[in-house]
């Protein structure tokens, strides 16, 4: 146990100090040159070239404007400092969902610089999040642990299973393009209001807010690297999003919320009909066993990993 940590809200301030705790667990900053992955200095790096090595917190650029995002909506960035440095980050939202969370705190990011691991800091975090979750009145807290760092979650206390996910990619070469006559397309929420009562299919390796507040979250970086598309489908009680790989612009990762869990598999369909005619060749989707095995097992796709959900019920 270290006695000296401290824990506190991060303000602006924290950026670089955060940016140096990310940072420390990358071994080497590459870039592209000629088709080819050259090892290059940090400093070498543009900030979307950063941003390739983990997302925002790898650039102070990109960081204070994620930290800024977290603030002005309200959400719970915290920071445990030595002696005024920053040694740990930990990001908690908190939030609504149907189901087995309901209101719940998720924490997304929890990193510790990699000099001061295995010192207590980290837990020190957890147990500031789970304080602060009490003191919000969520009925749960929620993470999706690096498969590395399950243990560490179970010893602070967090050990239930919410969810077993699958991430699975669907091979879209012989599907068909939606008619996007066949379907009334129209904006994506903008307020949660009309996505607390959904069914969360997809990335459930987060929760429905959070993956909605993110969504509406915007880095200038992103625009030139990945393709995007978001919609809601009211006829069908759906809202999706469309989000390329960084690095893979043949490959969208699947949002996907339903008012009527009866209508998933027509979802599914116009998922797969959309991400086809906007020219992906497959569609990569986090969704848990049981939505796996009903309604996507029968796709022809590919398995790429299995994950677990943790949580802990505090009232
Ligand atoms: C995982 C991480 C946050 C842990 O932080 P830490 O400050 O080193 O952890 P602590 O010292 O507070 O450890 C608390 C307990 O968990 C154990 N523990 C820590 N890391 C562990 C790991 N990777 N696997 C198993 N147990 C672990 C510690 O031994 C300690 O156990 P003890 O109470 O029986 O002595 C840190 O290793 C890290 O930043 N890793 C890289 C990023 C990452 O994986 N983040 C989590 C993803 S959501």
């Amino acid at each position: 146990m270290c006695n000296s940590v401290s824990i506190r809200f991060a303000v602006l301030d924290d950026v670089k100090g955060i940016v140096d705790v990310y940072c420390s667990s990358i071994d080497r900053w590459v870039k592209r040159v000629n088709g080819r992955e050259v090892e290059v200095r940090y400093e070498d790096l543009s900030v979307a070239e950063r941003w390739a090595h983990g997302g925002p917190w790898m650039s102070v650029e990109t960081c204070a404007i994620h930290l800024n995002y977290l603030l002005t909506w309200n959400q719970y960035p915290l920071v445990a400092l030595i002696d005024n440095r920053v040694v740990g980050e930990l990001e908690l939202y908190i939030g609504y969902e149907e189901g087995l969370l309901g209101t719940h705190s998720f924490i997304d990011v929890l990193e510790v610089h990699r000099d001061f691991r295995r010192r207590g800091i980290g837990r020190r975090l957890v147990e500031k999040a789970i304080e602060i979750s009490r003191e919000r009145e969520c009925e749960t807290i929620a993470v999706w642990p690096d498969p590395e760092a399950v243990d560490f979650y179970k010893k602070c206390g967090i050990s239930d299973i919410a969810f077993r996910v699958k991430h699975v990619k669907l091979d879209l070469s012989s599907a068909k393009g939606l008619d996007p006559e066949s379907i009334r397309i129209e904006k994506f929420p903008e307020s949660y209001d009309s996505l607390r009562s959904c069914t969360f299919i997809a990335p459930r390796i987060e929760t429905s807010f959070v993956a909605w507040i993110k969504s509406r979250w915007d880095y200038a970086v992103e625009k030139g690297s990945i393709e995007y598309f978001e919609a809601s489908l009211p006829e069908l009680g759906v809202a999706l999003i469309l989000e390329s790989l960084w690095l893979n612009r043949g490959e969208a990762n699947l949002y996907l919320w339903v008012k009527y869990v009866d209508s998933l598999p027509q979802a599914v369909e116009v998922a797969i009909g959309i991400a086809k005619r906007r020219g992906f060749n497959a569609l990569r989707l986090l969704i848990s066993e049981d939505v796996y095995r009903r309604y996507i097992a029968k796709y022809r796709h590919e398995v790429l990993n299995d994950y677990l959900v943790l949580f802990r019920r505090l009232r």
